[in-house]
């Protein structure tokens, strides 16, 4: 009996997509459990690029049943959408399960969080995807939500939706919130319905069954620790956990069924949306960062903030989430740099270096990056498909990094296609 739970450790975009591809290989089923299509996670195989927003990376091996758990919120139309995307790459999505307790986003989801985006003031925006996430998930926290069961009962499920949906344009429209036009947007959500109904099931059976009957099981991680509600640069977080511990309440396996953390480290740093980045750079380097990396979001297009390697993100990740082994995304994008960079601390004002990530922002902001400066290799290691064959100063990049930050190396990716991945000590 094997679970693996693969999460990002910075904020998102760190190559999860392609990384669970590559361990599918050895999976017998693959699972999302948390997130929603805020999630942008591609895989590239033989030149086609697709991006999942909502079903599991594992969908693209022919054969590995993918499951979407309870922790996700599913836009159904989304769902669907994506769905039909995939058929019409010839891609079997006949045995996708939806979880029955999974929580659905409802269009005036989705109008909430643009009018809140739309109408927040400076700092208290949030960039967020606008995909109706954070309002979905404050809908199951309040207990007035919607669970992917219910659409089992259409007469249950119908008036639930229009309790909401009224209720939505009694209180958000005289605030300015856009009119939902709720006959409309019924249509739409029940046709939905009709496509996902026999794709429900109790996930909760499905997922622990499969884990006694000896299947290995992978748990794929959406945005990452800094984007966790708990553990992020709140409120610039997303509102779900991100983090490992996340992976047993998203899904219901219990704590001990987890066999082995993946932690998806990129080889600098990106955000998208607004909140803290220490390491932003807003020279030159960031530019070629972003150019080289192809650093814009695989949902929203918008271009990603780049920065240098943060080891001080890294160490708290491997705290929070029990990294058992790293896989090390993008190394290719420093070929050309001629020396790189790993923050190491955060220095306050008045001289304290912090080794810990500080929990209050008003902190962060009197803090600036203590650097370590390493020689770059300026070749390139797209092509290389043996750790042994890498330059030795990417070699001593990686090991350094491993020295702050502790655990091992599993994986290592020097370029997006699945032939791209050195394997390490597994
Ligand atoms: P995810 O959300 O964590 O799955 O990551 P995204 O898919 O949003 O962003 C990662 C981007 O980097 C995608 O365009 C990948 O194709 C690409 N990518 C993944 N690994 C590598 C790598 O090792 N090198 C390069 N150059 N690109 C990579
Ligand atoms: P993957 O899985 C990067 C960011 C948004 C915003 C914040 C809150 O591809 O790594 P939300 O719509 O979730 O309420 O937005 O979180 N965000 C991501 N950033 N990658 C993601 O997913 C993200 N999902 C959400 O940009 O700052
Ligand atoms: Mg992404």
């Amino acid at each position: 009996m094997s679970v693996s739970v693969l999460v990002g450790v910075q904020w998102g975009d760190e190559g999860k997509g392609k990384i669970i591809d590559v361990l599918t290989k050895s999976a017998g089923m693959v699972v999302r459990f948390q997130g929603g299509n805020n999630a942008g996670h591609t895989v590239e195989i033989d030149g086609q690029h697709f991006v999942l927003h909502l079903i599991p990376s594992g969908i693209l091996r022919p054969g590995v049943p993918c499951v979407i758990a309870n922790g996700v919120v599913v836009d159904p139309v989304e769902l669907v959408k994506e769905m039909d995307m995939l058929k019409s790459r010839g891609i079997d999505v006949s045995g996708i399960q939806l979880s029955t307790r999974c929580h659905l986003i409802m269009p005036w989801h989705k109008l909430i969080d643009a009018f809140k985006e739309d109408s927040a003031k400076g700092d208290k925006k949030i960039g967020t995807t606008k995909r109706g996430i954070g309002p979905a998930y404050s809908s199951k926290a309040d207990r007035t939500g919607i669970r992917g069961g219910e659409m089992r009962d259409l007469g249950r499920f119908e008036k639930h939706f229009r309790d909401n949906a009224e209720a939505y344009n009694r209180e958000y429209v005289p605030m300015g919130g856009a009119p939902l036009d709720v006959e409309a947007a019924w249509k739409e959500v029940s046709a939905a319905r009709e496509i996902l109904l026999p794709h429900l099931a109790d996930t909760v059976v499905t997922i622990n069954e499969a884990n006694a009957n000896g299947v290995h099981v992978l748990l794929e991680g959406a945005q990452g620790a800094f984007l966790d509600i708990d553990h992020g640069t709140y409120p610039y977080v997303t509102s779900s956990n991100t983090t490992s511990g996340g992976a047993c309440t998203g899904t219901g396996l219990p704590p001990r069924a987890i066999t082995e953390v993946w932690g998806v480290l990129k080889a600098y740093s990106t955000r998208v949306g607004e909140g803290p980045f220490p390491t932003e750079l807003f020279d030159e380097d960031g530019e070629t960062l972003r150019k080289r990396g192809g650093e814009f979001g695989a949902t929203t297009g918008r271009p990603r903030r780049c920065g240098w390697f943060d080891a001080v993100v890294a160490r708290y990740a491997q705290r929070v989430n029990g990294i058992d082994f790293w896989a090390m995304t993008k190394l290719d994008v420093l070929d050309t740099f001629p020396v790189v960079k790993i923050c190491t601390g955060y220095k306050r004002d008045d001289g304290f270096v912090y080794q810990t990530f500080p929990a209050d922002l008003a902190v962060l902001k009197r803090c600036t990056p203590v650097y370590e400066e390493l020689p770059g290799w300026q070749c390139e290691t797209s092509h290389i498909t043996d750790y042994s064959e890498l330059p030795e100063n990417a070699k001593k990049y990686v090991n350094r990094i491993l020295d702050l930050v502790g655990g091992k190396l599993g994986v290592l990716s020097v370029g997006p296609a699945r032939e791209t991945t050195l394997r390490i000590n597994v």
